[in-house]
């Protein structure tokens, strides 16, 4: 493994000469060219569960072993079913959970931003913001002249979004009632879309995801946070997760491809996602 910053691959664009490390855009690339990209066999060195917690020297790095999505299933609409279905409509109650200020400490909220190469004025999308956890760093990362679309299904989320936004003074936050089936993003729009602890809460992805892919430019990235398998001390059930290889074989159903990954949290694998063109 040659790892780079992250800052460094992840905010070229898909044109731009491939970083030093073999990763998932060096993967992509070959693909392209019509070449096997090796990622399945360097993959099966790469698994799940996770390292030992923090297993990086300084912080962000790529992984040089994609996650393949030949280990997974193959994608039926019986297997893109969200695993947990129960409402966060309750404000009061889980902002205790999300906003609870030790949550910071295995989130990392600010050195994930940071480490997603973000650039002011840049319009991205929080799907699935909860209580506006995330959507608070992404505001500072695209700067006033940015935005950021704050979706949930949640009504009272979304009004909780909207004052909070009023509270922090990060009008740059625009809150969006989306519906299961329809994230109500702008077409060609978004920079960005960061799905953080929220992608097994998306139902029908088959149907779901191709939606996103619309609403990206095209040189956007969609970035999946969610949990590593087994029990772990922070997150939900085992039962509720979805392995890695599941979402980057949906991801690719979908048209997308794996770009890269941050080894960065201790329970939750970061997946960085680009458009197959
Ligand atoms: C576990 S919470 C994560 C909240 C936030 N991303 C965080 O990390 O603090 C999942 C959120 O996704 C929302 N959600 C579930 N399905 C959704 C969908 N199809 N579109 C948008 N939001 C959704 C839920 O209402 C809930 O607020």
């Amino acid at each position: 493994m040659v790892p780079a910053p992250v800052g460094a691959a992840l905010g070229q664009p898909l044109g731009a000469p491939a970083p030093r490390l073999t990763d998932g855009a060096t993967a992509l690339a070959a693909e392209r060219a019509g070449r096997p990209s090796g990622g399945h066999g360097r993959a099966k060195a790469c698994r799940y569960p996770p390292r030992p917690y923090p297993t990086v020297l300084l912080g962000f790095l790529l992984l040089a072993c994609p996650i393949a999505a030949e280990d997974a299933a193959p994608v039926t609409p019986a297997s893109d079913r969200a695993t947990a279905t129960h409402s966060f409509a309750d404000v009061d109650q889980w902002s205790k959970v999300f906003d609870a200020p030790k949550r910071d400490t295995w989130q990392k909220p600010a050195e994930l931003v940071a480490a997603l190469g973000i650039h002011p004025g840049q319009t991205v999308a929080d799907l699935g913001a909860g209580t506006g956890y995330f959507s608070r760093h992404l505001a500072g990362a695209v700067g006033p002249d940015g935005s950021v679309l704050a979706v949930d299904i949640e009504p009272t989320l979304v009004a909780h979004l909207r004052g909070r936004a009023q509270r922090e003074g990060t009008a740059n936050v625009v809150p969006i009632l989306g519906s299961a089936d329809n994230p109500r993003l702008p077409a060609g729009a978004i920079d960005l879309i960061l799905i953080a602890d929220t992608y097994h809460h998306l139902d029908h992805r088959t149907r779901y995801l191709p939606q996103l892919r619309r609403a990206l430019r095209p040189s956007g990235r969609i970035v999946v946070v969610d949990w590593k398998p087994g029990e772990l001390p922070e997150g939900p059930a085992p039962d509720h997760k979805l392995p890695p290889e599941q979402v980057v074989a949906e991801m690719r159903a979908a048209g997308f491809t794996l770009v890269g990954e941050l080894d960065l949290l201790p329970y939750q694998y970061c997946l960085v996602f680009q458009t197959i063109r």
